[in-house]
């Protein structure tokens, strides 16, 4: 399962991508917003610094300019995925900008046929929305099994990347389902390395040891 990290803070990312566990990156406008910087700017330094797809989000709602945004978006790096929301102009933005060679995610994806629609229209990537689902009593993971299960039914090539992950809880329920990538928040891919057990099993071996041999080193 590939890792994406849902992020435009460059401290982060590059925490992350230092232990090599980072395959990509996703933003939205909220994402990049709350780091206040360049659009622009800011995606590049993220392709700089991860050898992966980067998604950017389109900001027009029509399909017309959406291309435009999109076509603009995909030339400040060949790594570049455009981000589009799941609507009717959107899907037909899709259309065109695959057409063009241009990978695409489709973003806020909350059931099935909205995933069966976007990879119809050639979307690269389908970005459902779990965490969010289950604010509006939906069950996020059941959705994510559904659209993973159809798609292999059908051989969809279509990659699913489980999107609004909150807990690690979320992103084994995602590899569960068969996922292909998950993409994680920083506080949350933080939490993915953490069990109370295994600190209490570390403090163990090193008082044992301590016990034993005292200060004793390798080094
Ligand atoms: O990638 C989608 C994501 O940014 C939404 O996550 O945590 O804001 O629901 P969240």
């Amino acid at each position: 399962m590939k890792f994406f990290i849902d992020t435009a803070n460059l401290d982060e990312i590059k925490e992350m991508a230092d232990l090599g566990i980072v395959d990509g990156v996703t933003t939205n406008p909220s994402i990049i917003a709350r780091e206040g910087k360049d659009l622009k700017e800011t995606l590049i330094k993220i392709c700089n610094m991860v050898d992966g797809p980067i998604s950017g989000e389109v900001l027009a709602m029509d399909a017309e300019t959406m291309v435009k945004e999109g076509t603009e978006i995909a030339s400040w790096h060949k790594n570049m995925v455009v981000k589009i929301p799941m609507t009717q102009e959107g899907i037909k933005a899709v259309g065109e900008l695959s057409k063009k060679g241009i990978k695409t995610n489709v973003t806020t994806i909350y059931d099935a046929a909205q995933a069966l629609i976007a990879a119809k229209a050639g979307a690269t990537y389908v970005s459902p929305f779990v965490g969010r689902s289950d604010d509006v009593l939906m069950s996020g993971l059941a959705m994510l099994n559904q659209i993973s299960r159809i798609f292999r039914i059908y051989n969809i090539k279509t990659e699913i990347i489980a999107a609004s992950m909150r807990t690690p809880a979320y992103v084994i329920g995602a590899a569960e389902a068969g996922s292909d990538i998950a993409t994680i928040p920083y506080d949350c891919m933080k939490k993915m390395f953490w069990h109370p057990m295994t600190d209490v099993s570390i403090d163990g071996f090193m008082i044992d040891w301590k016990n034993a041999m005292g200060d004793k080193k390798i080094l």
